[in-house]
């Protein structure tokens, strides 16, 4: 009976940067209900262990279980690379076999080597997902021909962070690790933002890039990726409740994520604290 019940689904991030995908799957499923989850209290997991990243994940997807989420989505890189497997793998099991728990980095894996000419692709990521080599396993399932190059850009979470994103100082930064990228292989082609925050900086990269490089950014892939999911797992689709409505939860002060979910979403939001 319990596992019939219907739930939101729920959209999990260590800061704002889930916000980018989120704002993509409400544009294309609006029908859904959903809760966001931004763990901003202990943002970045980008720079911590695995084990870190594992508990602090682990943690909040229990709390988006208990509010009666029946798919939570991490929209975070950092905590799908960490985290992920191993809460599909052992926890899910434990906690709810009927409950499902997604991550972004598949559905990019999956297509980017369809988008590549030259068969040299990028990943730009914080330093915890270019380490874990995430991207370079899961792209080589896909695509054993691909030869995929990695650049951690440790200043751009904090550049988005911070508000910063905009400014003439964020040049700087970008144009560093777009070089560094590109000197790796000249016949790159297809370049990844693979992290979540990285679209609020995808102008500034697209002005610094050579025009026939194609930028992907995570929104658009991941949408059309639970598409086919929710499509392919009716007993699951059915268990997502569908009122239209949306709640944002933050680990830290909810002023200050209304504010900033304001500059990646365009209009307020009003969000609730939870308490970990
Ligand atoms: N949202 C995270 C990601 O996509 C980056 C932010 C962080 O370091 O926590 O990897």
């Amino acid at each position: 009976m319990h596992n019939q019940a219907q739930g939101p689904i729920g959209i999990f991030d260590s800061g704002y940067g889930g916000l980018t995908i989120f704002r993509e799957i409400v544009k294309q499923l609006p029908q859904y209900d959903y809760i966001y989850l931004g763990d901003n209290a202990r943002v970045p997991y980008g720079i911590r262990s695995y084990e870190t990243v594992y508990r602090y994940t682990l943690e909040c997807v229990r709390h988006l279980f208990d509010m009666g989420c029946r798919l939570v989505i991490l929209a975070c890189n950092t905590a799908s690379a960490k985290a992920l497997r191993t809460i599909q793998q052992r926890d899910l099991p434990k906690l709810d076999p009927y409950r499902r728990v997604l991550g972004v980095i598949r559905p990019t894996t999956e297509i980017i080597g369809n988008l590549s000419q030259s068969g040299h692709v990028g990943i730009l990521a914080t330093a915890g997902t270019v380490k874990s080599e995430s991207y370079v396993i899961e792209i080589n399932k896909f695509f054993p021909q691909v030869k995929v190059f990695q650049e951690a850009c440790p200043m751009w979470v904090p550049l988005v962070e911070n508000n910063e994103h905009e400014s003439d100082g964020a040049n700087y930064f970008i144009q560093k690790h777009l070089n560094q990228l590109l000197t790796q292989s000249a016949e790159i082609d297809t370049i990844a933002l693979a992290c979540t925050h990285y679209p609020l900086l995808s102008s500034k990269i697209s002005h610094f890039l050579p025009s026939h490089i194609k930028l992907l950014t995570q929104g658009e892939i991941v949408t059309q990726s639970l598409i086919q999911y929710l499509g392919h797992h009716p007993d699951l689709e059915e268990r997502c409740s569908k009122k239209g409505e949306v709640a944002f939860y933050t680990t830290e002060s909810t002023e200050d994520f209304d504010t900033k979910a304001t500059i990646f979403l365009g209009h307020s939001v009003n969000s609730r604290h939870l308490e970990l």
